[in-house]
Order: structure tokens, then C-alpha cells, then sequence
């Protein structure tokens, strides 16, 4: 063996006992490198082991602290200044026989002595970073790849040295809390930074997982976050989970993190039996109050009754303080553009003040023109293409028609040498499927009931009509305070088919787009938009049946890749990722996994966390994403911010 100069000797010590005085800015001293096992760090392996002696391990453990699996250990290696951080991925205690190599057979009596052995720990190592002779990092933390001497002191890491490790974005919006080996470390926030958002995000976890209490909490924290953007948020609601942004959560001891918002704007889709079944009988059983019948005064009556019935399925317990509606009255029409509520809104005696702004909606058929094609993914791809055509064709010769009136207009027949045939298979070629293809699609979006919706009364007589259309969307969009609420709980009650709130959601997504793309192109600046998709494999399924792939996939290509450079992310969650659409998994640059089975994980990359998460708590999950220098990290949301309608 070569001799060793004392000056080397000396200027290890030197740096030994520098690092021992030092550690203590780091956390507190658990432990040392194992001495008998050697440290390797290579390419495909960074799992080093390390030494607890006996008496750290008792007093960590009698302060309830056992190096659990997960958990984070910090490394000083003295000799060429460098920190590490590290997962522990196991935990080992021994016998001195079985340090000893004694075979049980010889095992003799019990002897507690022998029991007094240190706690043999492997960890992971995650990052390293330089420090200087004060012990500050001096630079940005990198994927460990530098040897760790035997004997440097291990650490039980403070959270400032966790944040500064991790490398954890400072700003953005904010999942919740680090969560580490079972336990919440709220002393470090898990975060998003903007620019990540915009490469959108895939939510997924079994029922009750905690997605939609994840969700709600997001859109609070990027209103909260990033205020000085002004962002908008709209969330695509089909529980009425959104519309209680506004309550506070009268279970939350202490201040919450997040606030309630003070308004909500609500688009509220109205179909044609929702108005009959839902607004209409009320409506009716109040005309007697009416002084004088006239549109204004049924406008009152509508509206009146409206917010009462509106309010009674959202809020447990509420007092309206105010309300008042802008309309405009044509003769004995007229169109409603919105209703404003202000009111309190009681949950277990905790009372909150809100304004609630209704926004009734309804597609007109004669303004969507070929935008129809758009909406449901279920025409195939040569009526896709025919449809321009189609429409023009009906409407020279009839003019502009209701989408009912429309749809008979496709099965008009001439004869022709003796056979009745289609028009359109006649003057534009149509095979007779296409014409019945047509015919079916075009049924289905009259059993949507979301097209022409209106409210007819009759009453002394005379004819009153109150009707619904689309909103200025420049004005909403650029307007509305915070967040815009899609209500589509009475779409699926009332309508009689499947794809009406895909309809909605269709439409309202293409107008932001085109929103977002006119400001675009002519280089004017626009608000951050952030899209909420709960249950998102509703609106976005997977190919197969009629559903026609490129109707679907077009629209999240829109929203997605096209949204990112125009300031849209979104946010899509699932409990089932196998009928969410590929696209979408491709294009969701973060995913964040809660509680879920093996399978699921594997679809969104994240298989290796199933011992992890498959019986996770809720709100416990994990987000994998670029803007981390880990790439995944732990973290468990907070708890609802506010009111939470399942939260017990
Ligand atoms: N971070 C959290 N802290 C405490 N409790 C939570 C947290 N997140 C969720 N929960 C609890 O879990 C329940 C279910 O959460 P949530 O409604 O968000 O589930 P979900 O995944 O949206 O379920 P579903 O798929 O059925 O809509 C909540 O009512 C609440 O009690
Ligand atoms: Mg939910």
C-alpha cells in the first residue's frame, strides 16, 4: 500500500470536521456511510447503503422517526463538498449473528447485547449539488452521478434543503404539500409553474380519489397565483361541483389556503324540456301575481322563478339579497343575455356573500351554419365533408330554418322515372346511406333539445316568448371575473341524448379557440385561459363505435396543441384513462396519478408508483412532469378550500 503523506492525512480531517460543523445547516446528523459496504454510484445503479449506528437509531425511533421507505436523507460528502439527496428504498435491522454470519442452528440463548447493531439503510440518490466552506448550495442542484466517500455523515434533511434539492418551482399554481415516506411535510409546497400549464395536464384516480377536490383547489390557486395575469378559468361541470368555489368550507379549521372567489359567472344550457319540465310549471303557478300580462312582466316572472328553482339544487341554504336581468323585449319576444344573483349562501351556519351571474344558453341553428359539423362526432367522414353543400343546398330553397325543420328538409323526395329518390340524391349525388346518415345525425341534434331552445306562454290569449341564445363571447371571455362555470347538470336530465353536453363543450370550446386565434393572429396579447375537464373521456372517448376519431381528435388538437402557443392549458381528469382519447395522453406533458389500480398507472407512465398509490390516501397522489428536475415527486393536495359536497 503507498504511504500516504500527513499533509493528505491532515487536509481530510480538516475537511471531515468542516463538514461535521457544517451539517447541522442541512438537517440533523443521523448517520454515516457504511464502512463495509462499498459506495458505487454508476450508470444504472444509485442505490448506496447507509449506517445508523445503534444509539441515532434508538433515538430517532423513541421520537417516532423509523427511516420509513420513501422518506428523504441528505449526504455531506466531505472531501469534495458536495450534497446529496437521497430516497431511502429499504430498511434493515440485524442480529450480531447475523452480521457474524452465524448459522441458526447455533443460535444460542437470547441476548439482548447482540441486538444492539446499527440500522442498515439503501437509499436512492436523487440529486447533488456543490456547497461552499459556509455550507450554502451554490449551484443548481443536478441528477447524482459523483462518488460518496464511507463515513460521510448522513443527514435527516431539514425542508429548506428538501425545497433547494428538489429544485421545486417557486412559483405557479399549487398542488399541495410534499409528501414524504406516508407523512405530509407542509413546510414544502408542491408546485407548477406557469409555462408547464400550458403543456396541459392529465388527472387521474379511482372514484373518490380526490380528483375534482384536486381540481377545485387548482382553480382557486391559479386565480390566487397568478393574479396579476388576470387569468380565466372555466371548468366544464357536470355535478355542480364548481358552483361552490364561492362557499366557504365551514369543516376547515384555520384559514385556508386558498379563498373562495366573490363571483361566479355560470353558463347555464337550457333545453327545450328543461324550460318545459323544469322553469315553465313553476313559471306557471306564479302568473296569477302578475298584475298586468306582458312580456316584461313574464320576463320578471321567468327570471324570478328561475333563480329559485336554480338556487334550491345548488346551494343548501340560501337568501337572495338582489337580482336583476338584462333582456331585450321585441314585441311579444324577447331575449334574456343574463341574470345577476346576489346572495348568501348558508352550509352549517357559515354564511357566504356571493354574486352569481346566470348566463342562460342556447344554440341558434341559423348562426352555427357549418360549425354544426363540429359539434357531434358521430357524422361520418364523408357526411363531414358533405355538409356545406348540404346546407346550402336546403337553404336556397327554403331559406334559413330551424334545426328541426332542417332535418325533414333532408328527407324530401322527388319522383323520378316512376321512383321516389332523394333530392339530394339527385341534384347532389348523395347515396341514399348518406342521405339517411345525415337524416340520423341531424335527429340526434334535435334530441339534443340544446338547438332553438325556447319558452312559450300562453296566457288571456296572447303568445309570449322568451328566447335563448349564444352570449357575446368576446364579452365573456375578455370580462368575466375569475372563472366561467359550465352547469351541465341539467343538459344530461333533460335531453334525449347522449351527446348533448359534448355538444356543449364542443361549442363553447371552439368559440375561445376562435377568440383566442383572431386576438392571435392579429399579435394582441389575451388573458391566460385555463380549462377544467372533469370526467374528460366523456366528451374525449377513444375511437371505435360511431364515433367518428377525427371530429374528436381535432378539437383536442385545438385546444391543446394549437392552445399552448395562444395561452391555453388545460387541465383533463378520468377515473378511467382507457377511454380517454390517445391524443390526449400524448399531449398532457404532466400527469399526476392518485389513487389507481396497476393498470391505469401503466397508461399514464406512472407504473412504478402502483405500491405507492394503488392504496393511496385521498388527495395523495403523484405528478410527474418536465418542470421537475426529478421528474416525479409525492404530494398530497389539500383538503377542499372550499365547500365540497361529498366532504365528510
Ligand atoms: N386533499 C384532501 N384531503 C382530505 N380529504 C380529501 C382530499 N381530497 C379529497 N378528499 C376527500 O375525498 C372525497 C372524494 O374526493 P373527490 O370528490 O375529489 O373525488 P373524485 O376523485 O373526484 O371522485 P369521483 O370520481 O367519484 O368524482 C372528498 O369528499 C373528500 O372527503
Ligand atoms: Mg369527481
Amino acid at each position: 500500500m503507498a504511504v500516504i503523506e500527513e499533509k493528505t492525512v491532515n487536509e481530510v480531517k480538516k475537511r471531515i470536521g468542516k463538514a461535521l460543523e457544517i451539517v447541522g445547516k442541512f438537517g440533523s446528523v443521523v448517520g454515516f456511510i457504511s464502512r463495509v459496504e462499498p459506495a458505487k454510484v454508476s450508470e444504472e445503479e444509485r442505490t448506496i447503503t447507509i449506517e445508523v449506528p445503534f444509539k441515532e437509531y434508538l433515538e430517532s425511533s423513541l421520537k417516532g422517526y423509523c427511516f420509513p421507505i420513501g422518506s428523504f436523507i441528505g449526504i455531506l460528502n466531505p472531501l469534495t463538498s458536495t450534497v446529496f439527496l437521497a430516497k431511502v428504498v429499504s430498511v434493515k435491522r440485524s442480529d450480531i449473528l447475523a452480521i457474524a454470519g452465524i448459522p441458526a442452528i447455533h443460535t444460542p440463548p437470547s441476548d439482548i447485547t447482540s441486538l444492539l447493531t446499527p440500522l442498515t439503510i439503501e437509499v436512492e440518490l436523487l440529486t447533488e449539488a456543490k456547497i461552499s466552506d459556509e455550507g450554502v448550495i451554490v449551484e443548481t442542484p443536478i441528477p447524482a452521478h459523483s462518488p460518496i466517500d464511507p463515513q460521510s455523515p448522513v443527514f435527516k434533511p431539514n425542508p429548506d434543503f428538501i425545497f433547494e434539492m428538489l429544485n421545486l418551482p417557486k412559483e405557479g399554481v399549487d398542488l399541495g404539500n410534499l409528501y414524504v415516506g406516508g407523512i405530509v411535510d407542509d413546510s414544502v409546497n408542491v408546485k407548477l409553474p406557469e409555462n408547464i400549464l400550458y403543456q396541459h395536464t392529465l388527472i387521474v384516480g379511482t372514484t373518490g380519489s380526490g380528483k375534482t377536490v384536486l381540481l377545485k383547489n387548482t382553480a382557486l390557486s391559479l386565480i390566487q397565483n397568478l393574479q396579476n395575469k388576470k387569468p380565466l378559468v372555466i371548468a366544464f361541470d357536470l355535478q355542480g361541483d364548481y358552483m361552490h368555489l364561492n362557499i366557504k368550507n365551514p369543516r376547515l379549521e384555520g384559514e385556508p389556503v386558498f379563498k373562495p372567489v366573490n363571483t361566479l359567472t355560470v353558463i347555464l344550457p337550457v333545453t327545450k324540456s328543461f324550460l318545459e319540465n323544469y322553469v315553465k310549471p313553476k313559471l306557471l303557478e306564479k302568473l296569477g301575481s302578475l298584475k298586468e300580462v306582458n312580456i316584461a312582466g313574464i320576463v320578471k316572472l321567468f327570471y324570478k322563478t328561475l333563480i329559485e328553482e336554480y338556487f334550491r339544487n345548488t346551494y343548501p341554504e340560501f337568501k337572495v339579497r338582489k337580482a336583476k336581468i338584462a333582456y331585450k323585449p321585441d314585441g311579444s319576444k324577447a331575449y334574456v343575455y343574463a341574470i345577476t344573483v346576489e346572495a348568501e349562501i348558508t352550509v352549517d351556519n357559515s354564511k357566504s356573500e356571493c354574486v352569481v351571474n346566470i348566463v342562460p344558453w342556447s344554440l341558434n341553428f341559423r348562426n352555427i351554419g357549418y360549425e354544426v359539423r363540429n359539434l357531434l362526432p358521430i357524422f361520418s367522414v364523408q357526411a363531414y365533408n358533405l355538409i356545406p353543400r348540404v346546407i346550402d343546398y336546403i337553404k336556397d330553397r327554403h331559406g334559413k330554418l330551424s334545426i328541426g325543420e332542417f332535418t325533414e328538409k333532408i328527407l324530401d323526395k322527388t319522383e323520378v322515372r316512376g321512383r321516389l329518390v332523394y333530392n339530394l340524391e339527385r341534384d347532389l349525388g348523395l347515396h341514399r346511406e348518406t342521405v339517411n346518415h345525415l337524416y340520423r345525425c341531424f335527429s340526434i341534434l334535435c334530441q339534443t333539445e340544446i338547438l332553438d331552445a325556447r319558452l312559450e306562454i300562453e296566457v288571456n290569449g296572447g303568445r309570449y316568448v322568451i328566447v335563448f341564445e349564444e352570449p357575446n363571447y368576446y364579452k365573456l371571455f375578455t370580462e368575466t371575473e375569475n372563472i366561467l362555470v359550465i352547469d351541465l347538470r341539467f343538459v344530461s336530465m333533460f335531453s334525449k341524448s347522449q351527446f348533448t353536453e359534448t355538444v356543449v363543450v364542443y361549442r363553447i370550446l371552439d368559440r375561445l379557440f376562435a377568440w383566442k386565434n383572431e386576438a392571435f393572429m392579429k399579435g394582441i396579447e389575451t388573458r391566460p385561459v385555463f380549462i377544467i375537464i372533469d370526467e374528460a373521456h366523456n366528451y374525449f372517448p377513444q375511437a371505435g363505435g360511431e364515433i367518428n376519431k377525427d371530429v374528436v381528435e381535432r378539437m383536442v388538437n385545438k385546444i391543446t396543441r394549437l392552445g399552448r402557443v395562444r395561452g391555453i392549458g388545460v387541465f383533463f381528469a378520468t377515473h378511467t384513462p382507457s377511454d380517454l382519447n390517445d391524443l390526449i395522453i400524448q399531449l398532457t406533458n404532466t400527469k399526476i396519478g392518485l389513487r389507481s389500480e396497476e393498470k391505469v398507472l401503466e397508461r399514464i407512465g406512472l407504473k412504478e408508483f402502483r405500491k405507492e398509490l394503488e392504496l393511496a390516501p385521498e388527495g395523495v397522489g403523484v405528478v410527474k412532469s418536465p418542470a421537475l428536475r426529478t421528474h416525479y415527486i409525492m404530494f398530497k393536495s389539500y383538503e377542499p378550500q372550499t365547500y365540497h359536497k361529498t366532504y365528510v
